[in-house]
């Protein structure tokens, strides 16, 4: 994939020791996307992380959750060998290796085997035609009843909510006009249309996490 150029804050992480990255953001939100998980989460089956970063986050939710046997995957080459990094260093039956998959790549999610989807920060980074594709194919990543939960900064009504997210829209917009905040109701009407039945959540540190699901709830 054609790498842009994102600012430094986009995705913070720094060297811990040999592979392992550290996001300290990742630290910050993992007991607030435990518990939002927790409640999603099916009673058996397979989840699929996109864009699992350094790794932090599906350690956790792989201790969090043992029923569910966690696939992480990632863009970056340092991504996912920290993400192995973390893995073995957490000896979980539950924990898969890491794959390399681009969640924006139109077809990726054609399988309809996966009853978990997680996604978390990704798509302010990417452009609207992307994060439409993410949708799109982890839709069809999902099997019947599957839910797919997203978690990140969002405009509301078209609008930034606070000066700290302002800031950080226009640095990422300075990257390119599609890059960006996306709308909280521009994404629930995508997933709607792919015939997920979704909700909102309001999350810590004015983040939203919607959840949708495969057909009725
Ligand atoms: C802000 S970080 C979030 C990482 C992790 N989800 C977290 O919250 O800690 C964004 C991540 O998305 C990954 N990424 C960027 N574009 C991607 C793509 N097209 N497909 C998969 N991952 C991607 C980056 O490599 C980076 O690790």
């Amino acid at each position: 994939m054609a790498r842009r150029t994102l600012p430094a804050t986009a995705s913070v992480a720094h060297p811990l020791e040999a592979d392992k990255l550290y996001a300290p953001a990742a630290d910050r939100n993992a007991d607030a996307l435990v518990s939002l998980l927790m409640d999603a989460a099916p009673g058996s089956g397979t989840a699929l992380e996109l864009a699992s970063g350094t790794g932090q986050h599906i350690v956790a939710f792989a201790r969090a959750m043992p029923q569910l046997t966690w696939q992480p995957t990632e863009v970056a080459q340092d991504r996912l060998s920290s993400i192995s990094a973390y893995a073995s260093g957490a000896e979980l039956a539950n924990l898969k290796a890491p794959h390399m998959l681009n969640a924006t790549q139109p077809g990726w999610g054609e399988a309809r085997s996966v009853d978990l989807i997680v996604l978390i920060n990704l798509l302010h980074l990417i452009r609207t035609d992307e994060a439409r594709t993410v949708i799109t194919e982890a839709t069809h990543a999902l099997k019947p009843k599957g839910c797919f939960v997203l978690y990140g900064p969002f405009m509301r009504d078209g609008a930034l909510t606070s000066e700290g997210d302002s800031r950080f829209h226009a640095s990422l917009t300075a990257s390119g006009p599609m890059i960006g905040y996306k709308d909280v109701g521009i994404v629930t009407g995508w997933m709607r249309a792919e015939g997920l039945t979704v909700k909102i959540h309001e999350m810590p540190a004015n983040n939203l996490a919607i959840s949708g699901r495969v057909g009725s709830s």
